[in-house]
């Protein structure tokens, strides 16, 4: 298990204030921590942004988009905010697995033995990280996905809903493996995958959901 985690309830600061980070929020009130607030440039209608960041609060980065989440997470530890991991209760982790900090683990999760979890790593509801695999920093796992053994998977990288790893495999950095893939071979970086079992296709111009634009936060 992670040492880092300290044990709530604390205060936490949430770096991201739209829909991903009132799932964190929701775990992490379960869990006993008092919300602070929420940090976020360009906050949606319902969140008012946080306009100072308590010196002795803990933080966590609650941001879906992969890159995003890496570059707002560098920015949360350069300030020198102690960093936590949010693990809901039903999750389960096997005492020889490794999280680095920052994850993010749902409902009905489950990480086995000897397995690495990579810093900011989120992981949805239902979903598998099987034993010794090596999964990279800031990658999503979808709900339901699942790898088998000793798959290792790079940074940035995203499995969709219901996606499959066999084992073994290995899959790069930025990659996308589509909703319901079966992936069966090595996936080159960068690569979109898709299908069962998974294939190839063009990457496309990204269809993102609402982002802010964390380049000139002044709030870390
Ligand atoms: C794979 C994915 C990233 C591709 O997105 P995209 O680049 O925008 O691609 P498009 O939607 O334009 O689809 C391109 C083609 O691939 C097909 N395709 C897309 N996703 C597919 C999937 N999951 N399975 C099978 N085929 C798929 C489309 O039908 C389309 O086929 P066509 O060219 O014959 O019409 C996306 O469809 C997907 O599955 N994302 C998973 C997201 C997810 O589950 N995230 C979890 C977050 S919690």
């Amino acid at each position: 298990m992670n040492p880092d985690v300290p044990r709530p309830p604390g205060t936490l600061v949430i770096f991201g204030g739209w829909f991903f980070s009132r799932v964190v929020a929701e775990t992490a009130e379960l869990l006993g921590w008092t919300i602070a607030g929420f940090v976020d440039p360009d906050p949606p209608g319902w969140v008012t942004p946080l306009r100072h960041v308590p010196d002795e609060s803990f933080a966590i980065v609650a941001i879906g988009n992969n890159p995003q989440r890496a570059f707002v997470h560098g920015k949360v530890l350069e300030r020198g905010r102690r960093v936590v991991s949010i693990i809901h209760p039903t999750a389960s982790v096997s005492q020889s697995a490794v999280l680095e900090k920052g994850c993010y683990l749902a409902e009905y999760v489950t990480v086995r033995s000897a397995a690495v979890v990579g810093s900011g790593t989120i992981l949805n509801s239902g979903s598998v990280v099987s034993h010794d695999c090596q999964i990279g920093p800031f990658v999503t796992f979808g709900p339901n996905a699942a790898t088998s053994g000793h798959v290792s998977i790079g940074a940035r990288t995203t499995l969709g809903v219901g996606a499959c790893v066999r084992p073994h495999a290995k899959i790069g950095c930025d990659c996308e493996v589509g909703a319901g893939a079966a992936v069966a071979c090595d996936i080159r970086d960068g690569s979109t995958v898709v299908g069962v079992p998974a294939r190839a296709i063009p990457k496309r111009s990204a269809k993102q959901d609402k982002q802010s634009d964390w380049s000139a936060n002044p709030i870390w």
